[in-house]
Order: structure tokens, then sequence, then C-alpha cells
């Protein structure tokens, strides 16, 4: 692996334009540099290569990268070969991996062994506390669950009582607890500050790493308490996004099964792996992403998504497919199975038995179809309305996939079903080109849509990425309550913003971005073809964009409030509260609306 920094190092230190300019005859044409564009046949120049952004970009194609990308795009080099030819131009020595990293990079690694040291003794400490809690060793009997299994998944317990992990850390108070999302703090109106456990009286399920590395906890109520389970915050070594339940436990059933089964519970992977299903895994209370296909495809390429048969399920489902169509190549088999509505995999399997679960397995609908489904969906075929409506639907999935045969065997399907030639929906789609650069095509919208508050952050985010370092846990919880989503890729861009450092800049995020997050290509295009923004004016639109989404949020606290009539001195008491941040906001907003 190469260090991240060196990337950013190179990436400031070549310049895009000597580099394309080996290859492409560049024209200075305004702040911009002009050219032919090497990617697609064109006789007049919209291929632009910015000295300021250090990235090119093709009005035509949609072709766009930093020089990195340019020398894999243009010469087919690989990456390692393009970051060592573009660092010998420059004199720059590309760091083995054995050699001491820099400083940053070492105190980062410092941080998280603390935080993960945190995680293993309280996950010990929660183990330990189950062998004494006949409450929570009965519950999980009743489950049907054995000790064996318990000991497997690392289950534990976390006891009643507000501050039992005293015991534990001698350092009750160390900041790290509170990284480690294991205590909360509670501020008081000028008194001392508060301290607690997160978790208590709760079943304890340990999420690793994959490598086994406990960095997280779902925790579940004995009774019919709420939330049923709570799991830790989003942690340096924590993100929803990206982490399965269970995937570290089952990697070696997976292997020998010959797929993975994604659930959507953590009860459910326990339950399978007790009655013969130890290849399940499950996503952690949130859609499932492109991430958790991507890391699911390196443990196996046939994948079964199984889901309620209810709405929830289906929504559920309908995102799975979205966050699988980018990975979905001829080489793989991407299955989604739909459970009778009152049933999850758990219960299905006590009621069923496991040789009917593995029928519903073995009978789960391929992606083809459930993609064909949601095209289709109640659209009437027998109207032209209809049909153009089918393909209108199908437009941005097939979009979505690469170019392979199993593409093209579902053009042919909407062809044959919709009343078309096939080559005349590989033209309407703009999927006529077999390479993969097809898949990079931006929208040629002309203008951009209209956008929510989480869709205009990214978008600021991704030309100035340092302004990540102004977004707070109150502001990212705002607009994700408000944009619950897109919560996930925005918190994964302020995670990868925030990770490049102080010298973060455009180019080193496209890099990055397009090395480990895909789905942010359409976006980075979009920002490569806009002229560079001012930062400061940036800034304030950023802040800007918060305030109207903490606004947006009390006002929908303060209508529910008022919806239910404002009974009780509590309800009014937070109705007022609520009043008053909102003129403070407002007040806010007209000093900065000011002209200067
Ligand atoms: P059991 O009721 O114990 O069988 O759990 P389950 O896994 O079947 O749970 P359910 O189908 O209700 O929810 C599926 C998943 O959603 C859980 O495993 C959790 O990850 C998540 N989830 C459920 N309830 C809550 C909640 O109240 N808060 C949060 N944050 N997540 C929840
Ligand atoms: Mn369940």
């Amino acid at each position: 692996m190469i260090p991240q920094s060196f990337i950013q190092d190179l990436l400031n230190r070549v310049d895009i334009v000597d580099v394309v300019g080996r290859y492409v005859q560049l024209k200075k044409g305004g702040a911009n540099f002009m050219g032919l564009c090497p990617f697609h046949n064109e006789k007049s120049p919209s291929f632009t290569v910015s000295p300021t952004k250090q990235f090119y970009h093709c009005f035509g194609c949609g072709a766009h990268g930093t020089a990195i990308g340019f020398l894999i795009e243009f010469s087919g080099l690989g990456f390692v070969e393009a970051v060592k030819d573009l660092a010998q131009n420059v004199g720059m020595t590309v760091p083995e991996e054995d050699r001491l990293l820099p400083a940053q990079r070492a105190e980062v690694q410092a941080k998280s062994l603390a935080l993960s040291d945190v995680m293993t003794r309280a996950c010990d400490f929660y183990r330990q506390q189950l062998r004494g809690a006949p409450a929570a060793i009965a519950y999980l009997k009743g489950r049907g669950l054995t000790g064996e299994i318990a000991a497997r998944f690392g289950l534990g317990f976390a006891p009643p009582g507000w501050d039992n992990l005293r015991t534990v850390f001698s350092d009750y108070d160390s900041p790290a607890l509170v990284e480690a999302g294991l205590v909360i703090d509670r501020e008081e109106d000028g008194g001392p500050r508060k301290r607690y456990d997160r978790f208590r009286e709760r079943i304890m399920f340990p999420i690793r790493n994959t490598k086994g590395q406990v960095i997280a906890f779902g925790g579940r109520v004995l009774d019919g308490g709420e939330p049923k389970y709570l799991n830790s915050p989003e942690t340096p070594l924590f993100q929803k996004g990206s982490e399965l339940y269970g995937l570290f436990e089952a990697r070696q059933a997976i292997r020998a099964a010959g797929y993975v089964l994604v659930t959507e519970g953590y009860m459910d992977v326990v339950a399978l792996a007790q009655l013969g299903f130890p290849q399940a895994v499950a996503t952690l209370g949130t859609a499932c992403t492109p991430t958790h296909v991507q890391k699911l495809l390196r443990q196996t390429d046939q994948v079964v998504f199984s889901f309620d048969g209810d709405a929830a399920g289906r929504r559920a489902a309908r995102r799975a497919l979205e966050a699988c169509l980018p990975h979905a190549t001829d080489n793989r088999t991407l299955k989604f199975l739909f459970l009778p509505a009152e049933h999850d995999p758990d219960s299905y399997v006590r009621e069923h038995g496991a040789a009917a679960f593995e029928q519903q397995v073995r009978d789960a609908m391929p992606l083809s179809q459930f993609l064909l489904n949601e095209a289709l969906g109640d659209n009437d075929l027998d109207s032209s309305e209809g049909r153009a409506r089918a393909q209108f639907d199908a437009k941005p999935l097939l979009q979505a996939m690469p170019p392979s045969a199993l593409r093209l065997q579902l053009v042919r399907s909407l062809a044959q079903k919709t009343g078309t030639a096939p080559g005349e929906i590989e033209a309407l789609f703009e999927l006529a080109q077999p390479v993969a650069k097809a898949r990079k095509v931006a929208p040629k919208t002309k203008r951009t849509p209209p956008m929510g508050l989480e869709r205009q952050m990214m978008r600021l985010l991704v030309a100035q990425p340092l302004l990540s370092s102004e977004l707070d846990e109150e502001a990212i919880g705002a607009v994700a309550q408000l944009a619950p989503d897109n919560a996930e890729m925005l918190r994964t861009l302020i995670g990868c913003c925030k990770a490049l450092g102080e010298r973060a800049n455009f180019a080193a995020l496209a890099e990055q971005l397009r090395q480990t997050h895909s789905e942010f290509d359409a976006l980075v295009a979009e920002i490569a073809g806009e002229t560079e923004s001012d930062a400061a004016a940036a800034r304030l639109e950023l802040l800007g964009a918060v305030r109207q989404a903490k606004m947006q949020v009390m006002k929908a606290e303060m209508d529910s409030l008022a919806a239910q009539g404002l009974s009780g001195d509590e309800a009014k008491h937070r109705y007022r509260a609520l009043m008053q941040q909102l003129e403070q906001l407002r007040r806010e907003a007209a000093v900065e609306n000011m002209p200067r």
C-alpha cells in the first residue's frame, strides 16, 4: 500500500499540464488548457486541463481525473506503476511499505490502537458479566441460543447501573472512552460534566472488523424497552456503512458454502449460525451500501440478500439492488430472497426448519429478474406510455451496470417487453460503448437539478474538502435527519475529507474517492466541469446550509409538539426553547447575509 499522504505530496508536486501535455497537444484558453480529447473522437476540443484544480475533464465524454488517473486511463498503467512513473519524473521516491511512516500517520495508528484496546477491554468485561447474569442467560436461552454459539460471537451483558465501566477503566474520565463511544458526556448548565455508560442492561453483540478486532457494539434490551437495539456511534474505528456484523466469524463458512447470506439483524446472524447457516452476516440497521457489497465480494462471488416480504423489505431490497449494480459482473451471482412478510430469517428457520430455508435460498431471485420487475413494475405494457415509462425506470439501473453479457441480456429482455430493438435501447440509454469508460460518462444535463441541502453540502465539500472541519456532529446529525437516504454518503465524504488532513484539496480528494468510493464519481465529474469556487464564499454557503438544516429540524419538532396540543409543562418548555434557538439562528443568518 502506498500511503495516502505520499499520493497527496505527489499530486502537489507534479503539474498535470506537463503530464497530459506529453500526450495531448494543449492550448491555453482562459484559466484552463484545452485540447482534443484522447478518450473519444472529436473534431473540436472539449477536453480541458485545469492547473488550479490539477484535474482534467472532458465536456464531451465526461472523462476526468488527476494526473495519476490520466496515466492509468491513457497508458493503461496500473495504479502503482502510474504513481512510480510520476514520482520518478519529479524526483520523488515511492516509500516502501516497511519504511517509517510520517508522524501524522503514526499518530493516527497510535490512536486507533488505543481505541481498539479500550474496546477489547470493554468486550471482555461484558462477556464476563454475562456469566453472572441469570436473567440475561435466560433471555438468550429463551431465544434458543446455546452457550457455545454465544461464546463464538463473544456475546456479553452490560449490567444495569450508570457507570459499571469504572471498574474496568481506572481512568473513567479519559477522552478515549467517549471517542470509543462507550460513555456519554452530558453537559449540565453551568454545573460539572456528567459522564455515564452508553450501554446499560443490554445483551451485548461485539462487532468485529475483518481482522477480528472489536470496533463497536450492538446492545439489545431484555424486555420491550426502547430502543430495542442501541448501536455504538460512528467512531474512528467504526463506520456503519462499511461494516457487516458477523463477517469475521463467517469468513470460513462463506468459503465452504460458496456464498454469503446477508440479513438485516444481529439475531438473524447468531441464530442462523446455530441452525446450520454460519455463512450469514448482517448490515447494521442501515441500508446496504456499495461499500458493503464490495466488501462481501472480496470474500465470495455469490451473495444472497434476504429481506422481509413487506414494503419495508422491498425498499431495503431496492437499495441493495442499487448498491449491487456497479459490481454486477458476469462472474458474480447476486440474488434476492424475499421471505413471507411476517418472518425474518431467524423466525423462518425456527418455524419451518433448515431444509425449507435452504430451499428459499436456492429459489432466491436473480438480480436480473429483480431489476426487470423493478423496471416493469406496475407499468402497463399494453400502452405506449407504459412501455416508455418502463424504459425510463430501467434506464438508471442499466446505466449503473458495467458493460457485461448480463447487461446485454437485460437490454434484450427489456427491448422485447417494451417493443423496441436492443440497439435502440442501448442508444437511448447511452450504453453503446462496450468499454469501462461508458460508466464514467456524466449525465449530460445542462444545469444541475434542484438539490437538497445534503447534496449542496456534498458539492461544496468535494470542491473545497477543507470545509469539512466546519462540520460538527450536530450539524451532520441535522442534515442526516432531513435526508436519511443520503446521510451515509455525506458521512463517508466527510470522513474522506477529514482523513486527508490540512492539505486536502480537490485533486487529492478526487483521487482518494476514485480509489475507494466510486459512488462519488458523478459528483466529482460535475465539480470538475465547473469553474473553481471561492473558498470564503463556499464556507458561507456551507454554514448557511447547515443552519437551514438545523432550522428545518427544529421547525419539524415544533410542528409535532404543536400537533400534539402542547399539553404539559415539558412540551411547552421545549417549544419555547426551540423557538428561541430558531430566532437565534435567524439572527445569525441575517448578520451573515449583510453586505460587507
Ligand atoms: P430481534 O427482535 O431480537 O429478533 O432482532 P432482529 O435482529 O430481528 O431486529 P429487527 O428486525 O427489529 O431489526 C433489524 C436490525 O435493525 C437490528 O438487528 C438492528 O441492527 C436494527 N435495529 C432494530 N431496532 C433498532 C433500534 O431501535 N435502534 C437501532 N439503532 N437499530 C435498530
Ligand atoms: Mn428477529
